[in-house]
């Protein structure tokens, strides 16, 4: 299956051409106007040329475009300052994509297993349907049998538990694990939600055991849920998080914070980057996290992904089997094709994603209006009916 671009076929592109984008809206070469749901999948928190973002990206490109990681900077260094502080978290290490903090995530926790208990503990336990990037390791961590070809030898040291399910979680808990990571709301493998027991039951378990909790919050953070973070509906604390996507709001960043347990882990040369913590990018997050990271803000997109639900839970459709998320993080399990649904949207000017076969994914900019939710929501009922 080829394609005529000088694109490689990683991704079956949709015919459309987009040029500009404005608040929640995207339009195409012929002028046709979009509504958004879909953010660039997550990434624009702030919807299109949000005012105050462009200028500090544009500030900071004319200022000092790139240090490298071997000098510091004032604009690196507040958003490590804010991040952590935000997240109570003690260090941070900032990276380019959420596959990037990942795979760093693994180290680090790695890392502190073998400074203390040697090398033969090891292994990460993450989620079945979980999604953790493209690298070899964050794709060996998804717990996905369909992402597990071709590019053998996969590394060593990864095993799956069921979502939800405790007795599989404490059967695959061997004494060669050293960390667990999960997302707090599942996107790729379907906008699948954790039950509030089972994640505490992990976490005292993950504590009692000192195994290092990871949770992935690329997709799910930086206020998508109606909270800074997914894990934050479980009241419990990891010992890493992992973020991207939202917080770069249309520029490539991804970090991984840890709390103080794991602060002297890394020492000079044990971890590094070229291009993370680029001033440029973070001259935008620090924007991204001052407009979202409000209570009033955070309220707000929790109502609006309330008022989205409320809509989609009106549609008559038999072809709707059910509809999960929370916040702006929404998904609608189908009967029938998600591509074939998402095609129609696009003929009829909205945006979505797909998550797998059957699930529309919804992710919309966290700005978007409650008039845009609506016209949003009336064309995927026409889609469905
Ligand atoms: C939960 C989660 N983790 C990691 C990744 C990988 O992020 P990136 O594509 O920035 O490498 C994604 C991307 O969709 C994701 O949803």
């Amino acid at each position: 299956m080829g394609n005529n671009l000088p694109l490689m076929s990683t991704y079956a592109y949709l015919p459309v051409n987009l040029v500009k984008g404005e608040g929640s809206c995207l339009y195409d070469d012929n002028g046709v106007e979009y509504i958004d749901f879909t953010s660039g999948i997550g990434v624009n928190s702030l919807g299109y040329a949000d005012y105050e973002w462009t200028e500090a990206i544009t500030n900071a490109v004319c200022t000092l475009q790139h240090t490298s990681n071997i000098f510091l900077n004032q604009t690196t260094l507040s958003l490590a300052k804010k991040l952590t502080t935000l997240a109570n978290m003690d260090k941070i290490f900032l990276c380019n994509s959420g596959a990037e903090a990942n795979e760093g995530a693994i180290k680090l926790a790695r890392k502190y297993s073998f400074d203390k208990y040697g090398e033969n503990r090891n292994k990460i336990l993450t989620l079945k349907q979980s999604f953790h990037g493209r690298t070899l390791a964050t794709l060996t961590a998804t717990g996905q049998d369909k992402f597990h070809n071709y590019y053998f030898p996969f590394p060593e040291g990864f095993d799956y538990f069921e979502t939800n399910n405790i007795e599989d979680f404490k059967n695959k808990l061997t004494s060669d694990v050293c960390a667990v990571m999960m997302e707090a709301i599942q996107g790729e493998g379907g906008v699948n939600t954790l039950n509030y027991n089972f994640v505490n039951s992990v976490y005292e378990t993950c504590r009692e055991k000192d195994i290092i909790l990871i949770f992935d919050e690329v997709q799910c953070g930086i206020g998508r849920t109606g909270k800074l973070f997914g894990y934050e509906h479980f009241n419990i604390n990891p010992d890493i998080v992992t973020v991207a996507k939202g917080l770069g709001a249309g520029l490539p960043i991804g970090g991984f914070l840890c709390n103080e347990k794991l602060s002297e882990t890394f020492n000079p040369g044990d971890h590094g980057t070229t291009f993370g913590g680029n001033p440029v990018a973070c001259a935008g997050a620090l924007v991204v996290l001052d407009k979202i990271c409000t209570k009033e803000t955070l309220t707000e997109i929790k109502e609006k992904g309330e008022y989205l639900v409320s809509l989609l839970k009106n549609i008559n459709s038999p072809l709707i089997k059910e509809i999960r998320g929370k916040g702006l993080m929404i998904g609608i399990e189908i009967e029938g094709n998600s591509s074939e649904i998402q095609k129609q949207a696009l003929e009829k000017g909205l945006l979505i994603l797909t998550a797998g076969k059957n699930v529309l994914r919804l992710l919309p900019p966290l700005v978007i209006s409650k008039e845009e939710i609506k016209k949003g929501a009336e064309i995927i009922k026409q889609c469905l009916n």
